[in-house]
């Protein structure tokens, strides 16, 4: 195998020489570089010491610590860059991450898929309908979702684009994370609007005792010491998103000063998917000389051997929090491939950070051909990677999943039964069907009772 030899120098633009797979093609090179130099002079969207905060805090879910709490819509649209979707988005991880952080009473470390979610794999290059054949839809930051020439056309300024609506996600995402909105004593300021019509579900009136019991704490703790709690008047939220695009991904990686390497900075956490961890890729090689804490989504066909290898690259000095596996089998095949990925880490002697993406294994088709998931087999695979983790002595320390804030109907189940009829209502993704508010809310009440039956 083409591998990179170990001791081969890196940059950032060593992946050049490898085969990238899942890029754009481009047929304007002088205005690509145009665009790449541009981003390349723009200031970042994260620092370093942000980075190296977010490792730290990862290494300690990896000890069984801290947990992972992953998450967001499958792809960011450009278009959708708006007041109401950020807000409802934050506000669905901030209430997921209070019932966590209650039932386990470990820190949970939120890290949103947003402020740079823009590219996304796909299985073919192409897509033909009715006879006519153009470029597939790769992303907001790549191309547009219409089917027509204009719009299929890889455009180098979507870059720019991308890397414009990541900062102003991130800065209102900052803006709100600092002030009153992430108080602890005024949870209601992440009630959803939604919340009148979902009021009367169980999950939701169990939130409002969780809440009004951590209002108590807080008032009983503030009286007894004669103070304010008031470090709990700022959270962290951190950004991640798949680090396909290796042009956009190069763009952000820089020297800092005072430090060795290079981080790329225009994100916190950037993963490898699926489709491009090949061990002699591009991806790899890109991946394998950044500073940041990185993710691996590992699929049912990932061997043992193969992971060692991968790890010898990708993770060769064990440093605390640098790796995190993302595995996403399937429930019907969890059973089968995460025991002998887990024995192959313990053979390495190494510590990684497993964490389980129960969605993208599970995606079914409906009998109209409308992508969806079920509910009760997304809660099956998170079980099974519980009890699978326990019973090897290794720990499960984070979730990942697709949601967001608003009410859609894209996975069918849940404790309001959708069915593939109600996927017709409010069917907004352009990819992969996310858990609806309230379906993430009971995701979240399932994993705080895993991990507080582990306590
Ligand atoms: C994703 O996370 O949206 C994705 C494409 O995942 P995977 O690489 O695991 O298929
Ligand atoms: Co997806």
């Amino acid at each position: 195998m083409n591998q990179v030899p170990a001791g081969t120098p890196w940059s950032p633009t060593s992946w050049r020489q490898m085969t990238a797979a899942q890029q754009p093609v481009y047929d304007d090179p002088p205005a690509l570089d145009q665009v790449v130099q541009k981003l390349t002079s723009l200031p970042p969207l994260v620092t370093s010491w942000e980075i190296d905060k977010l490792r730290l805090q990862l290494a300690e879910a990896a000890e069984g610590r801290a947990f992972l709490l992953q998450g967001g819509d499958c792809s960011e649209s450009l278009d959708d860059c708006g007041t109401e979707s950020i807000v409802r988005n934050l506000k669905v991880l901030m209430q997921m991450s209070l019932i966590l952080a209650f039932s386990s009473m470990k820190r949970v470390i939120r890290v949103g898929r947003f402020a740079g979610q823009y590219a996304k794999p796909r299985s073919s290059d192409t897509e033909t309908r009715d006879g006519v054949t153009l470029p597939v839809y790769r992303g907001d930051i790549v191309n547009r979702s219409g089917f027509n020439p204009t719009d299929r056309r890889a455009d180098p300024e979507l870059l720019l684009r991308g890397y414009e609506r990541a900062a102003l996600t991130l800065n209102f995402i900052r803006a709100l994370c600092s002030g009153g909105f992430a108080d602890l004593h005024h949870p209601e300021n992440w009630e959803l609007g939604i919340m009148s019509e979902t009021q009367d579900s169980p999950q939701f009136q169990r939130y409002g005792e969780m809440v009004r019991r951590i209002g108590d704490s807080l008032r009983f703790m503030e009286a007894v010491q004669g103070l304010a709690i008031s470090q709990l008047n700022s959270v962290d939220v951190f950004t991640s998103h798949e680090g396909l695009h290796l042009i956009y991904e190069q763009a952000q990686t820089r020297p800092v000063p005072r430090r060795t390497g290079y981080f790329n900075l225009s994100t916190h956490l950037p993963w490898i998917g699926e489709r491009t961890r090949q061990l002699d890729g591009a991806h790899v090689e890109y991946f394998r000389g950044i500073k940041n804490p990185i993710g691996v989504k590992v699929g049912a066909s990932m061997q043992g051997d193969e992971l060692l290898r991968l790890m010898d690259v990708l993770h060769p000095d064990n440093e605390p929090g640098r790796l995190t596996l993302i595995h996403r089998f399937g429930a019907d095949k969890i059973g089968a491939a995460l025991p002998r990925l887990i024995e192959a880490v313990q053979r390495s002697g190494k510590t990684v950070l497993w964490c389980c993406d129960p969605m993208h294994g599970n995606t079914i088709s409906t009998a109209d051909g409308v992508k969806t998931r079920n509910y009760d087999t997304i809660v099956r695979e998170i079980t099974e990677a519980f009890a699978i983790h326990r019973g090897a002595g290794s720990i499960l320390g984070g979730i990942h999943l697709e949601l967001t804030g608003d009410n859609v109907t894209e996975c069918v189940g849940g404790a309001r039964g959708l069915t593939a009829t109600d996927l017709g209502r409010a069917y907004k993704s352009v990819v992969d069907p996310r858990l609806n508010h309230e379906q993430a809310m009971e995701i979240a009440f399932l994993v705080a009772d895993q991990l507080a039956a582990a306590q």
